[in-house]
């Protein structure tokens, strides 16, 4: 027996599916962790050490780390993009890297305990689309030092697409234009498509554009409604250097944004330690939404804008949007999409779960596991070299298909060199101070005789950047994964 899943790994929630061969569907991990951790198929990504090697996931490790935060971590995805990243947790030093591959450990233990000491064959993790090739990266490098069989990585508005019942209501030999507006725990990605259902029923979801926030999400918002209680305290910045104090403060505003999704008071008394005074407040939810309007919702406006005036499409092309993401909840962004769009959204039942969903689909599409679906991705950034101190020379264009190399980029080593290191940069910009180092290739002149080196960028599957090279004669030389730098 096999057992192929998807991994949703959320900024603030973790959601694992299973792909069901005989059912042809993804179904949840059941209870992900045990009931007296507080049981439930979705699990709040915060892990608790016990021990250094020894954690603990999900609700009780919120309520622990609210009494200990110096031992646990939350929204570690967040940290993906700084090497310099680590925490002092039970006297040993841990990266982002090593806490995801704990986290990937526990889920492997826990998957395989549910379904009877059976082996994870293979599995998909969903990523942001605007993630960075360093970030899914490590993501991938976490989960395979874990043990977990990493097929592929797949963006998370994507892995959406796939479980959205795109191809529901569409008649043979036609199309539908749609658009995944994914506003998560950190990360914000906007997604066109098109789902075309040929007349020989062959299904394509095509990648049309994708924009996004990297770190943008609910975090953002907790942010913001702490900030505001702490001026309503009048207690200044001083208690925030309680680590306690701060795990309180941004539990109390995440509680206030989710009530007021629902309700249009929320009620605050909440004593901290360090603090004299309670904090003691109702919030309406217009108040909310008006410091949403200042700082917030225009974030989302520049890059629906951007998504849409990149490749010229018209509101009135976008057949159909869906929601995704637990922070779509929130009323005002529903209405500023239906504003933006001027129709509404799709309701999906539980829009949470379509990315883990869609995971477990796509593990089942690329193992032939499940009906055919042609999935066609673009790339989301630009990749290219150094030419002077100042300038990039644009090699994969971004929106350059997964999987499409670029034209060739030919260079030469200065004569006295028997090796080089090329620097990949990457940035929609031709200027470095806009661009970031994503990794490098090695060259050897005797492998170039007449010292031309003809080389070509493509993404592979997973979104990560590969090359390949090829002598003045274009004869292949070598070829592989741009290495971290
Ligand atoms: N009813 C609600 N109203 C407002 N915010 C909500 C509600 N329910 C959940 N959230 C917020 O949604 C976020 C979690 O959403 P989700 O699970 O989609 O994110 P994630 O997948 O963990 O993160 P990401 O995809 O960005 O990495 C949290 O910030 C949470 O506080
Ligand atoms: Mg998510």
């Amino acid at each position: 027996m096999s057992l192929y899943i998807g991994i949703d790994f959320g900024t603030s929630t973790l959601y694992v599916t299973k792909w069901d061969e005989e059912k042809q569907i993804a179904l949840p991990v059941p209870n992900l962790i045990p009931s007296e951790y507080g049981s439930g198929n979705y699990v709040d990504n915060v892990v608790y050490y016990e021990e250094s090697c020894n954690l603990i996931m999900g609700k009780k490790a919120v309520k622990h780390c609210q009494l200990d935060p110096w031992n646990g971590v939350s929204e570690i995805k967040r940290h993906l993009d700084d090497d310099r990243w680590s925490r002092e947790i039970r006297g040993h030093k841990k990266t982002a890297k090593d806490i995801i591959t704990d986290i990937f450990t526990f889920i492997k233990m826990r998957v395989e305990t549910i379904y009877g000491g059976q082996e994870i064959t293979g599995a998909v993790i969903s990523v942001p689309y605007a993630f960075e090739p360093k970030e899914r990266k490590k993501i991938e490098t976490a989960a395979k030092s874990a043990g977990v069989p990493v097929l592929a990585l797949i963006e998370e508005p994507v892995a959406a697409a796939l479980s959205s019942g795109l191809f529901d209501e569409l008649r043979p030999g036609s199309k539908e234009t749609v658009l995944i507006f994914d506003l998560g725990g950190g990360t914000f990605d906007v997604t066109l498509f098109d789902a075309i259902l040929g007349n020989d029923g062959k299904k394509s979801v095509i990648v049309k554009n994708t924009d996004g926030e990297r770190l943008l999400g609910g975090a953002n918002i907790d942010q913001l409604i702490a900030d505001k209680f702490l001026s309503m305290m009048t207690a200044g910045s001083g208690p925030l250097h309680d680590a306690r104090f701060r795990n309180e403060l941004f539990e109390e505003a995440r509680q206030t944004k989710i009530g007021l999704s629902d309700m249009q008071e929320y009620e605050i008394f909440k004593k901290f330690e360090i603090v004299d005074n309670p904090l003691e407040e109702v919030i309406t939810r217009s108040q909310l939404e008006e410091w949403l309007e200042g700082s917030f919702l225009y974030k989302i406006d520049n890059v629906l804008d951007r998504v849409l005036d990149d490749i010229s499409v018209q509101i009135s092309e976008i057949e159909q949007i869906i929601l995704v993401g637990g922070t779509s909840n929130i009323p005002i962004i529903a209405k500023r999409v239906t504003d933006f769009f001027g129709k509404r959204p799709k309701m999906i039942d539980d829009p949470g779960e379509l990315v883990g969903k869609g995971a477990a689909i796509y593990c089942g599409i690329i193992t032939g596991r499940s009906e055919k679906i042609d999935v066609i991705r673009r790339s989301s950034h630009g990749f290219g070299v150094r030419v002077t101190n100042k300038t990039i020379k644009p090699i994969l264009i971004r929106n350059e298909l997964y999987g499409q190399y670029s034209p060739f980029y030919d260079f030469s080593l200065p004569k006295d060199k028997q090796k080089g290191k090329v620097v990949i940069y990457q940035g929609n910009s031709p200027f470095i101070e806009h661009c970031s180092e994503v990794g490098y290739l090695v060259v050897n002149q005797q492998d170039y005789p007449n010292g031309i080196i003809r080389m070509q960028l493509k993404m592979s599957d997973s979104g990560l950047v590969c090359y390949r090279t090829f002598n003045e004669k274009s004869k292949f030389v070598s070829e592989g994964e741009v290495a971290r730098v």
